[in-house]
């Protein structure tokens, strides 16, 4: 079965909404395979990010997820990443379905509640390098 990851992002851990969050995948009968609550390393956040390393926002990004609690978590089901990546939403709250996860919960481009993979390879990855 795929597996895929998700973090919760500060501001929905802020928020109080991860239970909330982790309902909506488990209402959908996803598999929660592995669990934890950390607070992000500078060197982690920018391993994650590795990716958008040149991207104007990348300071920002890493800012951001370092400046609380995440949960990070592996879900596991039949086409894991691209389910979760719809049940999450479009990355832009203002285009994000209202049925989201980020419809509900986001408030901007960059605090918007959740991270999913966004292939098999990055799932791979990001499981290797968050639940090392
Ligand atoms: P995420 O799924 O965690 O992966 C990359 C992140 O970059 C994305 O969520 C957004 O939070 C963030 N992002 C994308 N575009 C922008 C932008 N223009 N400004 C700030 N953050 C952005």
């Amino acid at each position: 079965m795929e597996k895929t990851l998700v973090l919760i992002k500060p501001d929905a851990m802020e928020r109080k909404v991860m239970g909330e969050i982790i309902s909506i995948y488990e209402k959908k009968g996803l598999h929660i395979a592995a669990l934890k609550i950390i607070k992000p390393s500078i060197g982690i956040a920018e391993a994650h990010y590795a990716e958008h390393s040149e991207k104007p926002f990348f300071k920002e990004l890493v800012d951001f997820i370092t400046r609380g609690e995440v949960c990070a978590i592996v879900i596991e089901a039949d086409n894991a990443v691209k389910l979760v990546r719809k049940i999450n939403g479009d990355t832009n709250p203002l285009h994000a379905d209202m049925g989201t996860i980020r419809g509900k919960f986001a408030i901007s481009k960059n605090e918007n509640a959740v991270h999913a993979s966004d292939s098999p390879e990055s799932a791979e990855r990001e499981i290797r390098l968050w639940f090392s």
